[in-house]
């Protein structure tokens, strides 16, 4: 079979040369485009952030109006779009139906299928940034037996989102400015992670000749997975089930016998607290300040100071991840809990994006197809199906 190594998960294989994101995991670091993570979550706002990662600059206040009031003009979703949202059964999972209509606008921007000039992929970068609130807030009210709420004009990308989840009836829903710009500070955490399991997968799907809309659909599917962006579902869950704040060394037990994982804890980069799990930490006492404190926080604070000083976890230097908390806000905030793979999606978009566009405009990329080694029968005749048995 020739030369072949063998790396399930791809964990020492470089794909691609890239220069969006940074992580050192020992060190704890995460950088976009050269920018600390931390340093961004305090001085700017998501759409500052995604312009940063399509474009490689942070924008000045006449690029960040133009690409704000360009974002604003592409909110709205196509309404053929709207009534497949509306075909789901009404327990369908919102990460199914973004995926699908993320991969329906190939049909409804035809000209994001070609591969020349007329691809016009800043045009679809806006309009998949833009849209993506909508089609979340969309899916959402449908599971809740809702009306639609569309996006207004003259509000903000992040809290206009808000208002198109929130809103009852006929008066106006007006999120506190601290929850808007939390979800603002979660947003910009999640926004690119460099080649994580989506990306890659945005990457493999783009390798073979898709534009954008089909590689993110992809993409976002593989972010659905419970080791993915499911994690901080499966994280509430997990705090659930342990109840109560003395149960949590039973529950750490079972885990080390092999029974379950910590959810929330451990990441295949990170051998270090996870720099965006720091920052949500904080977050998550600005929102308890507005919404009061979400009953499941003790659980949690108990958990990690347990983990953290455990030979098994510290031995396999197990820290928490950056969904270890972010569902415990956003269930505070009043987001269902099938709502937290969608929160991560939305800002991934401009990572993704990004990473698209690197991946069909890198001459030295190729088509993803990696190696096997086989394990199955030799080479043998077929013996005829009379003749079996
Ligand atoms: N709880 C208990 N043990 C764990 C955990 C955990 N959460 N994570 C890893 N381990 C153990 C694992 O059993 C193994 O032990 P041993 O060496 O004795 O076999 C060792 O640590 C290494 O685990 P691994 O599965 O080889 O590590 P990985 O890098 O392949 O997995 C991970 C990374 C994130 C899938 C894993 O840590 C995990 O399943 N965590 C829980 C799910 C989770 O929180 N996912 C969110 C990840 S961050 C968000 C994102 O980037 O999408």
């Amino acid at each position: 079979q020739g030369l072949v190594s063998f790396d399930p998960g791809m964990f020492n294989t470089a794909v691609c040369h890239s220069s969006v994101a940074y992580i050192d995991g020992d060190a704890g670091i995460l950088d976009y485009r050269g920018y600390p993570i931390d340093e961004l979550a305090e001085h700017c706002t998501y759409l500052e952030v995604a312009y940063l990662l399509v474009y490689g600059e942070l924008p000045t206040p006449p690029q960040l109006s133009a690409w704000e009031a360009e974002i604003t003009i592409h909110r709205f979703i196509p309404e053929n779009v709207k009534k497949l949202i509306d075909a789901f059964p009404y327990d369908a999972h919102p990460m199914s139906k973004l995926m699908s209509a993320v991969s329906s606008f190939h049909t409804f921007y035809p000209e994001s299928r070609e591969s020349d000039e007329q691809h016009r992929p800043e045009l679809q970068i806006r309009r998949l940034i833009a849209k993506m609130p909508t089609l979340a807030a969309f899916s959402y009210r449908h599971s809740e037996g809702l009306p639609f709420v569309y996006p207004v004009d003259d509000v903000p990308y992040v809290e206009n989102f808000l208002r198109m989840l929130f809103k009852m009836g006929e008066r106006e829903y007006r999120p506190d400015p601290r929850l808007v710009r939390a979800m603002d500070v979660l947003f910009m955490l999640h926004a690119d992670h460099e080649q994580n399991c989506s990306t890659t997968t945005v990457r493999t799907v783009a390798s073979s000749g898709n534009g954008p809309y089909t590689s993110v659909s992809a993409g976002i599917g593989a972010l659905f997975g419970p080791l993915h962006g499911g994690a901080n579902e499966a994280v509430l869950r997990m705090l659930r089930e342990i109840g109560t704040k003395d149960r949590v060394p039973e529950f750490i037990a079972g885990v080390k016998a092999g029974g379950a994982r910590l959810m929330g804890f451990g990441h295949r980069v990170y051998k270090n607290y996870d720099p965006r799990a720091r920052i949500i930490k904080n977050t998550a006492h600005d929102v308890f300040e507005v919404t009061g404190v979400n009953p499941l926080l003790e659980i949690a604070l108990e958990l990690e100071r347990i983990a953290l000083e455990d030979e098994y976890f510290v031995k396999r230097r197990l820290y928490p991840n950056v969904d270890f908390y972010s569902g415990l806000i956003y269930e505070a905030m009043g987001f269902s809990p099938q709502m937290f793979t969608v929160l991560f999606a939305i800002p991934r978009t401009a990572g993704w994006l990004a990473q698209w566009r690197e991946q069909v405009t890198d001459s030295e990329q190729k088509i993803v197809r990696p190696k096997q080694i086989y394990t199955g029968h030799p080479r043998r005749a077929v013996v005829p199906l009379d003749q079996r048995g």
